[in-house]
């Protein structure tokens, strides 16, 4: 399970890397807008869990977790939305459509197999600061950028911390 979701991430990345080359804000954009849809897809699963009466030890310190993590989320597309990251319809097109699946394959994954699923997430976080780092070696200081690959490392390891609690 964890070698396919190294799969189609590399897959996914290598899409987007090839159609958004020379367009840094737009990749970034994107990226943003989907890498964060995991974080609604596991707060839907969860309330839906709680109301079920299937609320788990560790149940509200997640909910807690990724709620703050998709506030964050939203913080990083602001930026990106102010270098002009969504300014063309072809990039939110391609976004919203990704989103749109994406939410809802979290939605399932989270709830048959919560621990791969967060294991997914994890993998894209990783894939996210290593991009913002390349970004930084090949442009240079750039504050915000380093402050969103911190962010983005500080959610991989919380999400490794929650794979432990649901594994
Ligand atoms: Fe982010
Ligand atoms: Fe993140």
């Amino acid at each position: 399970m964890k070698s396919l979701n190294v799969f189609f991430l590399n897959l996914t990345v290598q899409i987007l890397d090839f159609s958004y080359k020379g367009r840094d804000y737009q990749r970034f954009w994107v990226l943003e807008e989907i890498a964060r849809a995991p974080y609604f897809a596991f707060l839907s699963v969860l309330h839906f869990r709680e109301s079920m009466g299937l609320r788990g030890t560790d149940h509200l310190q997640l909910m807690r977790q990724h709620f703050e993590q998709s506030a964050n989320e939203t913080d990083h597309l602001e930026y990106m939305e102010s270098k002009g990251g969504n300014l063309y319809f072809i990039d939110r097109f391609v976004a919203k459509h990704l989103v749109l699946i994406y939410y809802w394959v979290n939605v399932v994954y989270y709830w048959l197999a919560p621990k791969f699923a967060y294991h997914l997430t994890y993998e894209v976080e990783i894939h996210a600061a290593s991009t913002y780092a390349k970004y930084l070696a090949e442009h240079g200081p750039n504050e915000k950028i380093l402050e969103i690959l911190n962010d983005e490392l500080e959610h991989s390891r919380e999400l490794q911390n929650a794979m432990q609690l649901v594994g």
